[in-house]
Order: C-alpha cells, then sequence, then structure tokens
C-alpha cells in the first residue's frame, strides 16, 4: 500500500482486481454522465491562493462532525454494495475509518447487514436510510439501527426512482448481485476477489434479505428498486423518521436552496448537499456549484456537508473553502477497498489527510477550522 501514491493509484489498482460489473457499478454516472463529470471539473477549476512566509510548522486537521471529535473533516459516505468491492468491505471499511478517527455511513443497500458490522467493530457507526413502501420494515429497520447503537441515522432523500447507469444493463446487474456465467472468464482472472467474496459472511443485501419480498428472485435492479422504494415520500415521511429516530438525523441529498431552507426546519442535525455522485439527475449542478448558496441560504441554521467528486485532500480543502464544514467521499475509499481491502481504505483516508495537511501548509493556513472564501485564489 505504500506504494499508493494518490487516490487514481487506488482506482488503477482496484481496475484491474474488481470484476468489471462491479468496477463498473461504482464509477458509472447516470445517463450521459454530465453531472459526473461536472462534480470533478468544477473542482478543479477553483484555484488555490499560494500564501507564503507564514508559519506553518503547527498545523491541526481534527475538528467536529455533529459534535463528534474527529481527526479530519471527512466521513466514509453510504455505499451500496460496498461488499461486493471486496468480501465483508463493509466491515472493513468501517474498521479503517473508526482506526482513522472519522464516522463510516453503513447503506441500507450493504451486503454486510447493521447486525454484522455492529458485532464487528467496538465504536460506533453512521446508518443511512432509504425509505421502501414497507414502512413496518423501515420502522423496524430503524428499531435496528437504533439497538446496534449507531450514532447518526442519514436520510437520503434523492433517490425515490433511480437514474440510469448504461453499464449496469449491459452488465446485467441484478437484485440480489448474482455471478452469472458470462461474467465468468472475468472473475477467474481476479482470484483474490472472488477468495475474499467466498470467504465473506454475506453474499446478498444483509439488511434485506429474510425481511423484504421479491429478495429471492432476481430482478434488474432498476426494477427492483421501482418495486421497493417509495415514490411517494415527502417532507411529511421526514417528520415521520424524525418521530420514530430520536437520535441524530443528517439528510442527504439537498442540491437545491428551497429544499436546503425546508431541511432546515426539518429537525435534522445537518444535510449533505450532494448529487449522489452524478448518479441521479443527470444534468444536475455538480454538488460543489450548489454549495455556497446552501450554505449562505442556512449555514447558520444546520450543519452543511457535501460529497461529490472528492479526490485528493486539495478538493477537501476547496469544499470546505465554499463553505462545507466537513466531506463525505465515496469512490475515493471504494477504490481503497477494492485495491487492498482495509489496508486499502486506510491508504485512502491517509492520503487526502496528508494532501490536505500539505495543502493547508501552502496556502498557509495552521488550522482546518480556519479554511474559508480567502484561501480561493482570484485570477
Ligand atoms: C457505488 C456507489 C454506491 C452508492 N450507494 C449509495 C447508497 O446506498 N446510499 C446513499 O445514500 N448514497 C449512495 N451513493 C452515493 C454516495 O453516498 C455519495 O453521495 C457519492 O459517492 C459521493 O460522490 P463521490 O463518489 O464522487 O465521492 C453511492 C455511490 C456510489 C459510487
Amino acid at each position: 500500500m505504500r506504494i499508493m501514491t494518490c487516490i487514481e493509484d487506488l482506482r488503477r489498482v482496484a481496475r484491474r482486481k474488481v470484476p468489471r460489473a462491479f468496477f463498473d457499478y461504482a464509477e458509472a454516472g447516470s445517463y450521459a454522465q454530465e453531472t459526473l463529470r461536472a462534480n470533478r471539473e468544477d473542482l478543479e477549476h477553483i484555484k488555490l491562493r499560494q500564501r507564503v512566509l507564514v508559519d506553518v510548522s503547527q498545523r491541526d486537521l481534527t475538528t467536529t462532525i455533529l459534535g463528534e471529535s474527529v481527526s479530519l473533516p471527512l466521513a466514509l459516505a453510504p455505499i451500496g454494495l460496498c461488499g461486493m468491492m471486496h468480501g465483508d468491505g463493509e466491515i472493513l471499511a468501517c474498521r479503517a475509518a473508526q482506526a482513522a478517527g472519522i464516522p463510516f455511513t453503513l447503506s441500507t443497500m450493504s451486503i454486510c447487514s447493521i447486525e454484522d458490522v455492529a458485532q464487528a467493530v467496538d465504536k460506533p457507526f453512521w446508518f443511512q436510510l432509504y425509505v421502501m413502501k414497507d414502512r413496518g420494515f423501515i420502522r423496524a429497520l430503524i428499531e435496528r439501527a437504533a439497538a446496534a447503537k449507531c450514532s447518526a441515522l442519514v436520510l437520503t432523500l434523492d433517490l425515490q426512482v433511480l437514474g440510469q447507469r448504461h453499464c449496469d444493463i449491459r452488465n446485467g446487474m441484478t437484485v440480489p448481485p448474482q455471478i452469472k456465467l458470462g461474467n465468468l472468464i472475468d472473475i477467474a482472472t481476479k482470484p483474490a476477489w472472488a477468495l475474499s467474496i467466498l470467504r465473506g459472511r454475506r453474499k446478498t443485501f444483509g439488511n434485506l434479505a429474510g425481511h423484504v419480498q421479491g429478495m429471492g428472485n432476481v430482478n434488474s435492479l432498476a426494477q427492483w428498486t421501482a418495486n421497493q422504494f417509495d415514490p411517494t415520500l415527502n417532507w411529511k415521511d421526514v417528520e415521520w423518521v424524525r418521530s420514530v429516530w430520536p437520535g441524530k438525523l443528517i439528510l442527504k441529498g439537498i442540491l437545491d436552496v428551497e429544499d436546503a431552507r425546508i431541511a432546515a426546519k426539518a429537525g435534522a442535525s445537518a444535510l449533505v448537499v450532494s448529487n449522489h455522485g452524478g448518479r441521479q439527475l443527470d444534468g444536475a449542478l455538480s454538488s460543489i456549484a450548489a454549495l455556497p448558496k446552501v450554505v449562505e441560504a442556512v449555514g447558520d441554521q444546520i450543519e452543511v456537508m457535501f460529497d461529490g467528486g472528492i479526490r485528493s485532500g486539495q478538493d477537501v480543502l476547496r469544499a470546505l473553502a465554499r463553505g462545507a464544514r466537513s466531506c463525505m467521499i465515496g469512490r475515493s475509499y471504494i477504490y481503497g477497498l477494492g485495491a487492498g481491502g482495509e489496508a486499502g481504505v486506510a491508504r485512502a483516508i491517509e492520503i487526502l489527510g496528508k494532501e490536505l495537511d500539505v495543502t493547508m501548509a501552502l496556502c498557509g493556513v495552521r488550522n482546518v477550522r480556519d479554511i474559508d472564501p480567502r484561501v480561493i485564489a482570484q485570477a
């Protein structure tokens, strides 16, 4: 892992090690992938202000997220099928995050269940919720998260219908995930991956199996989502979730100022400015383009988090400079997971932390809490 110098290195190795259907699933955006690309391009367009002759010998990256102390302003985002990048992927990623001192978020659509992860780690993690039609099951899921002592509930708002990823159709991605004859040759060339999956505790959606109807049938991801997810989801349901979950609530998937204003009044502790990593509304603003207006509108009422396109510590600094209190990463850490399991995730977090540290120094900033718009260069 030492020779992995940047997130792109981890990505290249993950691409070699993980079967194509799962790597493509992780990598892709929806439709023409305009928003996926915009997430990266708009971050890269933000130029940083080089400052010199500031004593930066003492630097501090520690801060808090929702009152929790963290070693840097970062959390691992929820990733469906995380456990298909590497066997027991959710447990490994959670361990790496906790060892690094940052939060891990377990997806509803994870392979390891809430209970699997809770048993395997020492500290609380966050749980991400998708609201499905069967509210009895959703209530039970929230109660399972509470019983597992999850320290925050991340309610995802931007996936009630599924944006199409062309590769998932071409690669025959199904629910539950299935190894098909057509993929066997590919898998035969990925023995380390195959072994890790064989040894992993589960091969299907751990939180749903045995609870949700239709899990035994093989459906396309899109068809299954259409059957299970509830497109009637609205702000009244957020009130309902709020009433069932007494702990910290994070609303994920806000891009619009109007929505941010409503979210700020919904009794949540934080919101995440996010377009689901460019996987839902193609043609939407990049997350970084949407961020400043949301911060301006509600930043003094609710903690504003950010995700979408972060591949370096420079990107974290850019998002903080645009007003985010902290960031989530998705692909950056699952590339690490695919490349090297727990050590790969640990390396991804370490890379981002080191890059953020050096970038702060070169911008003349000593404390991560002092990052503000003044670090952005005006051409
Ligand atoms: C493979 C993959 C699976 C995802 N699954 C979920 C999910 O189950 N729940 C959710 O709220 N967001 C999900 N997301 C979105 C991420 O939580 C996050 O918003 C996004 O990855 C951020 O963009 P980035 O990958 O460029 O960092 C997923 C993203 C990817 C790439």
